[in-house]
């Protein structure tokens, strides 16, 4: 009795094979481009390099994010404390402006059961400067 593919071989195979298959699926629907989403929006944005904002613009954003008590759910601490994301660190996991502005605008077309309401009634200098601080919180 000669045994040249002892069983480990096709089992090999074939946990190599599952690998592959859910690497494809994973990507597939992971994979989800504009037109694809339809109009939602991601629940993350890009982590873009942090953007470069001018001072101004920043002092602006911070002091709408104080006039809309934005504090009464978040930290800005570092430490997050129940389900609400501590903002201290926001540039670092959404650094791209534009989608922060839609995540303010219409944050319940991402989450449309969010304590946090949309912000479509801030005028857009408001609303591009408190995007861009935001995103420059690293
Ligand atoms: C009533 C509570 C509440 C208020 C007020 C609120 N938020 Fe939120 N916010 C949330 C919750 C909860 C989430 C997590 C996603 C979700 O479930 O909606 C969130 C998510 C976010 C995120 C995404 C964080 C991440 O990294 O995933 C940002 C940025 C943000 N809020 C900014 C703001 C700003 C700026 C204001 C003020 C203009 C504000 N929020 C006011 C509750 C609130």
């Amino acid at each position: 009795m000669k045994q040249v593919n002892g069983p480990g071989i096709p089992l090999l195979a074939g946990g190599i094979g599952l690998i592959v298959f859910a690497a494809v699926v994973i990507g597939v629907f992971s994979y989800k481009p504009h037109a694809i989403l339809q109009g939602a929006l991601p629940v993350s944005g890009p982590r873009a390099p942090i953007p470069v904002v001018d001072a101004a613009t920043v002092d602006r954003g911070r002091h709408v994010y104080q006039r809309e008590n934005c504090s009464g759910c978040h930290t800005m601490t570092g430490t997050q404390i129940g389900a609400i994301p501590d903002l201290l660190h926001e540039g670092q996991r959404n650094a791209d402006i534009p989608w922060q502005m839609s995540n303010l605008r219409e944050h319940r077309r991402i989450h449309p059961n969010s304590d946090m309401r949309n912000y479509d009634k801030l005028s857009p200098e408001d609303l591009r400067a408190l995007a861009s601080y935001l995103a420059t919180r690293q």
